[in-house]
């Protein structure tokens, strides 16, 4: 138990303590521990004795066993994740949010199941769909992001999985979760969401119906631009499955990057509530612009997701696009080589501003994507919003 396992904690307190077990910060009874949990490095685990290696054998979690099952830097990690989603048994960490995602939907989908996929999920969410999961027997419906509690329709004797990603983390389209858990639940349906844009300070996902949050750590919970993480925390029902999958996959973490995913961890609730406000203040100054054409962003009252958006999420962090009225590929090259407070680059989250155009017409196939205009996505870090704007004033004088 640790302190943040209280369930009357608030996030912020609950990022604070979490992970910090006295048996992982040092014993206080031998003079007191440190405040973080040392960075454990291991591969081999040493035991007193033969019967002292058949008692552990069996461990599966929190006990030293080898050095891929992890080490107190590892699980003061997933204990502090799984602090944040109330509902949640327990977190398994990999190598990267895309490790994350292929490892749950393998350990949810056998052959001949069937799958129904947001169309807007991440572009490598689809490829495995579509490659791996297909090669496997699987079959994938991409389903509107706006479906809403129209998934009851696209509910087959086969389907066993829902994945959803909201809002979508290049178009934005914010999901009616709590609706479509709700169908899933009555149909024996299985669901699972890519949390990675709000994270459950703005989101606590398993407390909306889902089974399954996935988090790309490597965006806000790392911050720092710096380290490649993503984590599963499930219910207890699902709990067995990700665990035992997880463990014939091999995935293991290693404990530096945990201690570094930690320290991120500390201070997302200050960095979400900055990236929020930052974001939002950039969103509302690009949507008075006449060369701008439409802002996804919905904290927007004008964005079509807003009205679930109010409902459902505590705030919002600090990724968003904005479309370039009627110009060419051309003018948004223009348009993002001029900048020079946005890193041109993959990736969100850190602490830095970024930006990337992006193309989604290319990889929709449930709704087409017709907009003609070109869009631009902006990751919005901890910088003064003021210079950003004038960054992007200049940017918009170059189209
Ligand atoms: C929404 C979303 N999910 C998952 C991922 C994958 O995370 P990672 O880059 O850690 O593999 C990304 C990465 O950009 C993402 O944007």
């Amino acid at each position: 138990m640790s302190k943040s396992d209280d369930d009357s904690l608030r996030p912020a307190t609950k990022l604070v303590q979490g992970g910090r077990r006295p048996e992982w910060t040092g014993d206080p009874r031998l003079g007191g521990g440190v405040v973080n949990p040392p960075v454990w490095r291991a591969s081999t685990i040493l035991y007193d004795s033969i019967a002292d290696l058949k008692a552990r054998g069996h461990a599966t979690h929190d006990k030293l066993y080898y050095g891929r099952r992890g080490t107190p830097t590892v699980w003061a990690l997933a204990d502090a994740l799984t602090d944040l989603e109330p509902g949640g048994e327990g977190t398994l960490l990999y190598p990267s949010g895309v490790a994350a995602n292929s490892a749950g939907l393998l350990a949810l989908l056998s052959p001949g199941n069937h799958l129904l996929m947001v169309d807007s999920a991440y572009e490598p969410t689809r490829a495995f769909c579509n490659g791996m999961l297909a090669r496997m027997g699987v079959r994938t419906t991409y389903y509107d992001p706006l479906i809403g509690t129209g998934i009851a329709d696209l509910i087959t004797p086969e389907t066993k999985l829902i994945f959803l990603e909201s809002p979508g983390s290049l178009t934005f389209e914010v999901q009616d979760v709590p609706a479509i858990t709700a169908i899933a639940r009555t149909r024996g349906v299985l669901t699972m969401l890519d949390n990675t844009w709000a994270t459950p300070l703005l989101f606590p996902a398993l407390a909306h119906g889902v089974d399954v949050t996935m988090m790309s750590l490597t965006k806000y919970a790392g911050g720092h631009s710096d380290v490649m993480m993503g984590s599963l925390t499930s219910t207890r029902a699902v709990w067995p499955k990700l665990r035992s999958a997880t463990y014939q996959l091999g995935h293991a973490v290693s404990p530096d990057d945990c201690a570094m995913v930690l320290r991120g961890l500390r201070t997302l609730d200050v960095r979400m509530a900055r990236h929020g406000a930052n974001g939002l203040a950039v969103a509302n100054w690009l949507a008075g612009r006449p060369e701008v054409g439409r802002v996804l962003h919905p904290a927007r009252p004008d964005d079509p997701g807003h009205a679930i958006w109010t409902r459902d999420f505590r705030g919002t962090s600090g990724l968003f696009g904005f479309t370039l009225k009627g110009v060419d590929e051309a003018a948004r090259t223009r348009f993002v080589d001029a900048l020079a407070h946005f890193g041109i680059g993959f990736s969100w989250g850190g602490y830095e501003s970024l930006v990337v155009p992006s193309d989604p017409a290319a990889i929709r196939t449930a709704v087409a994507w017709t907009d003609p205009d070109p869009l631009v996505r902006l990751s919005i870090g901890l910088e003064d919003p003021a210079d950003l704007i004038a960054d992007l004033e200049r940017g918009l004088a170059a189209l």
